[in-house]
């Protein structure tokens, strides 16, 4: 979602800019502006292109302190004069990430106190607002704490003021911003990626926290307005792996990066010999000892990883499990349970619907709570009190890749530990699955050999509407995350269904034209599945079965076959999920589509 970069520099801030929000491009966009000052101006410029067009409207503007932005439409359709920044006056301008919900009402009242507006956003009540505090005599710093005590709602946001060409106030709550301290100067980003050109140095800001950063250094002050001191941290975070290197599109580099990730998830576990509770924190014993039951919430893929989850902790830990849609959970009445454990899952660590059903679930009385997260900083691995961290490293294409499988095998060691605390796991059966786990890298490398022949597999889909995705147990989750990556990215309209669900409806839209595509593990429920493929053949449907060895499903006219190197067991969701990451790309550049920012997504989804 929007990205917002800052500098206050002892050079021309505009290049800083620049590199900023092309670095902030993959959360998604589809505008973007900055601001400088200017000989006591503000100096604007906007685009509905992508930051190239922006770079190249910039030739002649500089300035040693400017604000930028990239927009996700939410108030108004994307446009150059909903594009931030947004200027109040000729002498306030702000960009903002986050919706204000009272901004209609805020409207009216700065209309009535002779206010123009020119857009259709919420954010542009801050920058009047802020404005109306600044006539006042009010300090930037001041103006900008007295305007967010009117707002109700999500923001990051950058203020900058003509007049005051040394001083850019920021603020977060509910939505992520950080500081970067530099040699050259200090920084504002959405993420830290944006900053690493010129900085390392970080400073994770705090709900309801306001700062003000000037040429001589910076100031926090927490939400009651208390001047604080956060930490600064150097951030690990390389800049080869947010470059694209060999290859086209990050969705591919991520894809291929899973077996990296996932050695790095598995790190401390496949080094030692048995597994414990503390890779989830330090009061993890305990707390998994008081527990009943697991409620999992999350959004998209990450809910995705939950649905595996489920099977995993009730069939080998014997743990009562609830997975809901965080962006449901967080509206309905439900029935709290003070012993169940709360799992939250996110890449991102701050999508505004998981972060909402994690207060909503504490605000009931749940305290057993636990982030598994890709993001060491972010928001949800806070609220948290325990977290297992995936070690995916950054991941820039809109569709999730290797957040998923990382996911999945952290889920897969919770579900370890319980059944372990809960004497559910012989010391041989412990030692099997810590072995399967070390092999998982390696089983996942040699997934990714069938690349070449997905690709070919991809032609078949180029024409095509619609697809079905056929799973069963433990991968009809799997079936969901292929349908949800095949019309994420290739505008594919897909569905996914358990396969025994077919002659309850879906059987209707299978027709010659209809591609089937099928989970095969060989499992328990191989048999039945085949019976239901039958089903779809007899219809005339055309088939492509992602298959294990030995499953003995027989590529005849109408039946594709992609034959998997090995079954997994129970880790085989995260192996059958690679061949769909791969068939979703594949479409995606037969139709020529935007893989890594497809239309209307974003990558972190911080509002609502
Ligand atoms: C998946 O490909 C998505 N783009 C999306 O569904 C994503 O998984 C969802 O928005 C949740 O994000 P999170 O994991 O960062 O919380």
């Amino acid at each position: 979602m929007c990205g917002i970069v800052g500098a206050v520099a002892q050079s021309n801030v505009v290049p800083i800019l620049l590199e900023g929000l092309r670095r902030l491009e993959y959360r998604g966009y589809d505008s973007a502006g900055l601001v400088v000052v200017h000989d006591g101006k503000l100096e604007r410029i906007r685009s509905t292109g992508r930051v190239v067009e922006l770079t190249g409207k910039s030739t002649n503007t500089q300035g040693l302190i400017g604000i930028a932005h990239t927009r996700w439409a939410t108030h108004g359709i994307p446009s150059e004069r909903n594009a931030h920044p947004h200027i109040s006056k000729n002498q306030i301008a702000v960009v903002h990430n986050g919706i204000i919900e009272n901004y209609e009402e805020l409207r009216s009242l700065l209309a009535a106190n002779g206010y123009e507006f020119t857009s259709d956003t919420d954010t542009e009540v801050i920058g009047h607002l802020i404005h109306s505090h600044y006539v006042q005599g009010k300090k930037l710093l001041e103006a900008t704490q007295a305007a967010l005590a009117e707002l109700v709602g999500a923001y990051a946001i950058g203020v900058i003021a003509a007049d005051d060409p040394d001083r850019l106030v920021c603020a977060r709550r509910g939505s992520p911003l950080l500081l970067g301290v530099g040699d050259s100067g200090l920084f504002i980003a959405s993420d830290v990626s944006a900053l690493l050109p010129v900085t390392r140095q970080v400073v994770y800001l705090e709900e309801g926290d306001v700062v003000e950063l000037g040429r001589s250094g910076y100031r926090i002050y927490d939400a009651a307005g208390k001047k604080v001191d956060r930490v600064v941290q150097t951030s690990e975070l390389s800049n080869e792996s947010v470059q694209l290197g060999e290859y086209r599109h990050y969705m591919q580099k991520e894809i291929h990066e899973q077996p990296q990730a996932l050695a790095n998830t598995l790190e401390s576990v496949c080094n030692s010999q048995s597994l414990v509770p503390g890779i989830f924190g330090a009061e993890a014993a305990a707390t998994f000892a008081d527990i009943d039951s697991i409620l999992i919430l999350a959004c998209g893929t990450s809910f995705h990883a939950g649905l595996v989850a489920r099977f995993w902790l009730e069939e080998i830990a014997g743990v009562r499990c609830n997975v809901e849609v965080a962006s449901e959970y967080r509206y309905r009445t439900s029935v709290p349970n003070p012993k169940s454990l709360v799992v939250v899952i996110s890449q991102s660590g701050e999508t505004a619907d998981t972060q909402a059903a994690l207060n909503h679930a504490k605000l009931l009385g749940h305290s057993h709570t636990l982030a598994i997260c890709n993001v060491p900083e972010s928001a949800l691995v806070r609220l948290c009190k325990l977290r297992m961290l995936t070690r995916a490293g950054p991941e820039i294409g809109v569709a999730s890749t290797k957040a998923f499988t990382t996911q999945l095998a952290a889920l897969f060691l919770l579900t370890l530990v319980l059944a372990k605390q809960r004497g559910r796991l012989t010391e041989q059966q412990e030692l099997q699955h810590l072995n399967e786990l070390r092999h998982l890298p390696s089983a996942t490398q040699m997934v990714l050999e069938l690349e070449p022949q997905i690709a070919v597999l991809a032609e078949k889909f180029a024409n095509k509407q619609h697809a079905l995705f056929l799973g069963r147990g433990l991968h009809y989750p799997i079936a969901l995350e292929g349908a949800l990556k095949l019309k994420e990215i290739s505008y594919i309209h897909a569905e996914a269904y358990p396969a025994g669900e077919l002659k309850h409806g879906p059987l209707a839209l299978v027709d010659q034209y209809m591609p089937v595509i099928s989970v095969a593990p060989n499992d328990a429920l191989l048999e039945k599945l085949k019976s239901n493929l039958q089903e779809v053949r007899a219809r005339g449907g055309e088939l492509y079965v992602f298959a294990d060895a030995n499953t003995h499903i027989r590529e005849v006219d109408g039946v594709h076959i992609m034959q998997m190197p090995e079954h997994a067991g129970y880790l085989s969701p995260i192996l059958h999920t690679i061949p769909l990451q791969l068939l979703a790309y594949y479409v995606a550049l037969q139709k020529g589509t935007d893989v890594d920012k497809p239309r209307n997504l974003a990558k972190s989804v911080t509002v609502e």
